[in-house]
């Protein structure tokens, strides 16, 4: 049940292609680090991953297997709430409400509907537009006082801030303001082959990202592919994205300062620091990948997770909704 003495921390992640570094170094870290000092509820949002085309079994075989990965990641199933998005159906109900106070102008100016857009020319749904509302629509429905994520959501949760201030101005006060919380580094992690835009767990090219449940192996592999620009130096630089990005995981993933990574590298080769990179996150990733091998195994336990952290939310989605129905004139139904 809800923790009232501490603030409510809430953050998701779509359950589309695979987990990868860029989740977990922007995101997830972030949401280990709070779990203790937050009454936290992390999201699997399976209804926004259907803005894309998913097949139903893999859709379904894939939520099971994040939820797994968020608590081998370190989420404390004790401590926080681990909620699957369609198992409470408020989210959706808050959404319309939301809708009606959102402008076409606000959701056409959604970098990440171009984005999306382009990539899925032939599936532009209605979702994929009105997804930010859904997404503000999952903050606002358990009042939530901080948002962990990367800095591609940052002007969704502009949309969510907006959102509120404006329900409170014209219904009078509703919902917290959420703050976003995004890391000074980490926050945007790119991608391997093409440095100059971000890693994505549903890249179609694998060899972009790191997904945390590669093997050791296709972890070394993918390093030593990875794009480093012209140039032999190991060291941070705008005008290099490739090198820079390794340098940034390596420094991330063993808490070194770049500054001590690039002095650690000094007059050594590009090849020696690939081995070295490809190493330490192979290391990092083992005993996530041992605990998952663990959990994912034990349905009956995952589905009591998911069983504790639905009546949860949904009793605290339902709290906030007939709030919500009441302030804008529903009539509450008789019983
Ligand atoms: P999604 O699923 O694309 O990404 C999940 C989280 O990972 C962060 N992230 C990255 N961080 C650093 N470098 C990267 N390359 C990188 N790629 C992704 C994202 O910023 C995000 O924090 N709309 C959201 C999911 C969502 C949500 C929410 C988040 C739905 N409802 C409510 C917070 C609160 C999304 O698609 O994230």
């Amino acid at each position: 049940m809800a923790d009232t003495h501490k603030p409510i921390l809430l953050s998701g992640i779509q359950p589309s292609g695979h987990l990868c570094i860029g989740n977990y170094l922007g995101a997830l870290k972030n949401w280990v680090n709070l779990q203790e000092s937050h009454d936290s509820i992390f999201l699997v949002v399976d209804m926004h991953a259907l803005t894309v085309r998913q097949n139903p079994a893999e859709l379904r075989q894939r939520c099971l297997s994040y939820v797994a990965q968020y608590i081998a990641c370190g989420i404390d199933p004790e401590k926080s709430t681990i909620v699957i998005q369609s198992h409470v159906p408020q989210h959706a109900e808050l959404m319309w409400i939301l809708s009606t106070l959102t402008y076409m102008g606000e959701l056409n100016r959604m970098t990440q509907f171009k984005d999306k857009s382009k990539k899925h020319a032939a599936n532009i749904n209605a979702g994929l537009f009105t997804y930010p509302i859904l997404m503000a629509s999952d903050i606002l429905l358990y009042q939530a006082d901080l948002v962990p994520v990367g800095a591609d959501q940052k002007q969704h949760l502009e949309l969510a801030r907006d959102l509120a201030i404006r329900f409170n101005s014209t219904y009078s006060d509703t919902f917290v303001v959420p703050e976003p919380c995004i890391p000074k580094t980490g926050a945007r992690i790119m991608s391997l082959q093409e440095p100059e835009k971000k890693m994505s767990k549903s890249d179609d090219n694998l060899n972009n990202l790191i997904a945390i449940l590669d093997s050791a192996d296709i972890v070394k592999r993918k390093i030593k592919r990875a794009v480093t620009d012209s140039g032999s130096e190991v060291k941070m630089d705008k005008s290099r994205p490739g090198i820079s990005n390794l340098v940034q995981l390596y420094s991330l993933i063993t808490d070194l300062s770049v500054k001590e990574v690039e002095s650690q590298y000094s007059g050594k080769m590009y090849s020696d620091f690939k081995t070295d990179l490809g190493n330490v996150i192979a290391e990092f990733l083992e005993p996530i990948q041992k605990k998952y091998n663990e959990i994912s195994k034990d349905k009956d336990y995952l589905e009591s997770v998911l069983a504790k952290g639905a009546e949860n939310a949904f009793y605290r989605g339902r709290k906030t909704l007939s709030k919500v129905y009441r302030k804008v004139g529903f009539i509450q139904p008789a019983r």
